[in-house]
């Protein structure tokens, strides 16, 4: 018996990285973002930008209200909130769309802001709907929860489900013109570990080096890309993206890109996640417009590598950035990655739906969306505006099958 359960575990293959970064997110029993006590906060009360006089004392409000809160982040959503959701309500109104679906929505700070803002103008009078489409059950529990206070259970619906399987936006798969929305979502989705050696693409998966009483010690191994799903596309894209100079010999040869060896070598943080992800909904989706938002750029991020994560863990109550990612305890550690938004672009268009990305910094984007009044209400007093100047490593991208409503 023993015996054979130890055959069966031997037939069973160590994880890609992208399934191993899965698992440490989003594992229903310990994964980071099922744990009861979420990692995100909503605030109590808006910040009160126009009181505040200089961006040092913003900076010293935020930081009070993490230690306030006891939380680990607090997004734009959270950060902006309530006019963050009206810049975005804003462009849901100028798009015309009737359905809204928003991708993760945290503690459900955006997509009550959103409504709210929506209810609060002619939208009231027309049929609209939201959704969010959340991995978390507890998260998503407490979406629900939070929509149904605000008293908008009238027209939301929240969906335990993963963002990256088609079969979770099949329920969409109508014409009705409809926005999908993510913010910082990108960055905490899986990635592959690729990195070109002897001249040849190879991936990476994570196997137990050795068992021990209290735990496991893990260990990557390399070997020839073999996916033919996520890890080929999203190199397909990267190249393009790169203009490396690839040659392929036969379809057979594929993987076997004349590479320069020396020209790469450092591994690639591949954000195959984000290619399920688009893949799925321009697929599915026929009418929509997906916006996203999140980092361009991480500073000192201590993991080797092209669009590296950072890795933090929260030990004895504190953040700490770790250097490498395999030792790291379950369920307390967030790993989340810089975006190439050009890449992202690249994927979407891909798929081939006849669909094209645009791109913008956050602050241009949130320019065109933000309205004066909201713009006023996130001015501080000395003129500056947190809502552009902040998250200068930030970008949308607007990825639109030609959406018509
Ligand atoms: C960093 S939080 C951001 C929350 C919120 N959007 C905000 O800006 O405050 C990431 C969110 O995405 C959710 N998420 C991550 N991967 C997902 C997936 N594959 N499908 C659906 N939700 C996902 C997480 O559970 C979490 O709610």
């Amino acid at each position: 018996m023993a015996s054979a359960r130890r055959s069966a575990l031997a037939a069973t293959r160590a994880p890609l990285m992208r399934e191993w970064i899965y698992s440490m997110l989003y594992d229903p029993v310990d994964g980071y973002f099922s744990k009861h006590k979420a990692p995100v906060a909503p605030m109590t009360s808006p910040t009160p930008f126009p009181s505040l006089e200089t961006r040092h004392d913003y900076l010293a409000y935020v930081a009070a209200q993490y230690a306030t809160l006891e939380t680990k982040w607090l997004t734009p959503s959270e950060i902006f909130s309530p006019y963050l959701g009206r810049a975005i309500a804003n462009h849901i109104a100028s798009l015309g769309v009737t359905r809204v679906v928003e991708i993760g929505s945290g503690t459900g700070t955006l997509a009550r802001d959103i409504v709210d803002s929506l209810k609060a103008r002619e939208y009231a009078d027309r049929k609209f709907e939201f959704v969010s489409i959340e991995i978390s059950k507890s998260l998503s529990e407490r979406q629900a929860a939070r929509m149904e206070g605000a008293g908008h259970a009238d027209v939301y619906r929240s969906r335990h489900a993963d963002a990256l399987l088609e079969s979770t936006w099949r329920q969409f798969a109508d014409e009705q013109p409809t926005l999908i929305v993510g913010l910082e979502v990108l960055d905490n989705l899986p990635h592959d570990k690729v990195q070109v050696v002897d001249g040849v693409w190879h991936q990476t998966r994570v196997q137990v080096q050795q068992r021990e009483a209290f735990g496991e010690t893990l260990r990557e191994a390399l070997e020839p890309v073999t996916d033919d799903g996520p890890i080929l596309r999203a190199l397909d894209a990267y190249e393009r993206v790169k203009s490396a100079p690839a040659q392929r010999t036969t379809r057979d040869a594929m993987f076997k890109w004349l590479l320069d060896a020396t020209e790469t070598p450092d591994p690639v943080w591949l954000p195959t996640g984000a290619e399920q992800l688009v893949r799925a909904v321009a697929s599915t989706v026929p009418n929509h417009e997906l916006l996203l938002g999140d980092f361009d750029f991480l500073p000192g991020v201590a993991i080797a590598g092209e669009f590296a994560p950072i890795v933090s863990s929260t030990v004895d109550g504190k953040a700490r950035d770790r250097g490498e990612l395999l030792s790291a305890p379950r369920g307390s550690v967030d790993i989340f990655f810089p975006t190439d938004f050009r890449l992202l672009a690249a994927m979407y268009e891909q798929v081939g739906v006849g669909g094209a990305g645009e791109i913008f910094k956050a602050h241009e984007f949130l320019g065109m969306v933000a309205c004066d009044d909201v713009l006023t209400a996130c001015t501080l007093a000395d003129g500056s505006i947190p809502l552009l100047d902040d998250f200068a490593n930030t970008s949308f991208a607007r990825l639109s099958s030609t959406l018509h409503v």
